[in-house]
């Protein structure tokens, strides 16, 4: 049987066309991630996020990077620690994401004004590349008000003058 050719011109496409399209979006999530990890390193969310990080000279492999630290940051505000990122991208959705990094207000020294001010193309780059280093657990200690003493390592910021 003779197939007529333009029905194999419309074959030749949609094979053609198929073909070339999960190509095109693994390319697209490859520059997000990539993207995603330049940002990581040019805001320095590794200083604090990454167990490490800063007194090694940023010597910490990769696949340690945003697991969050013991290490507390004691302040006026009482003493916080870096959340492991991983688990907090791990938990929630892009969108989600995006959302909440345009708004939140978190504690000293977390410099919440870095995330406000990223454009919602580079909150999504953010999130496809902590999303492709994977959850891994790996609890950090919970915030401690003013007057409790940090029983874990702490960097003290100076007190305001009473
Ligand atoms: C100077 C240290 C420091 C740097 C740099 C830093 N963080 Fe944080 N981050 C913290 C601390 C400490 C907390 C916990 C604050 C708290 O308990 O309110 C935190 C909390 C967060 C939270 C949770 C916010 C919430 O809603 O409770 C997110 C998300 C986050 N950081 C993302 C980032 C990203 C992304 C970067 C890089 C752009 C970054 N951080 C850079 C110290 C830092």
């Amino acid at each position: 049987m003779l197939i007529p050719k333009r029905y194999l011109v419309v074959l030749g496409l949609i094979i053609g066309i198929s073909a070339t399209l999960p190509v095109t979006a693994k390319g697209e999530i490859e520059t997000q991630i990539a993207k995603g990890k330049y940002l990581v390193e040019i805001a320095g969310c590794n200083d604090c996020h990454t167990s490490g990080y800063a007194p090694s000279g940023g010597k910490i492999p990769e696949s340690q990077w945003l697991l969050g630290d013991s290490l507390g940051y004691r302040g006026p505000w009482g003493t916080t620690y870096p959340i492991n990122l991983r688990e907090y991208i791990g938990e929630i959705s892009e969108n989600e994401w995006v959302k909440e990094a345009k708004v939140l207000k978190a504690m000293p020294p977390m410099p919440s004004w870095a995330l406000n001010a990223m454009s919602e193309n580079d909150l999504r780059a953010l999130y496809a590349y902590i999303k492709s280093l994977g959850s891994v657990k790996n609890e950090v200690p919970s915030f401690l008000d003013p007057d409790v003493v940090p029983k874990t390592p702490y960097i003290q910021w100076p007190m305001p003058p009473k």
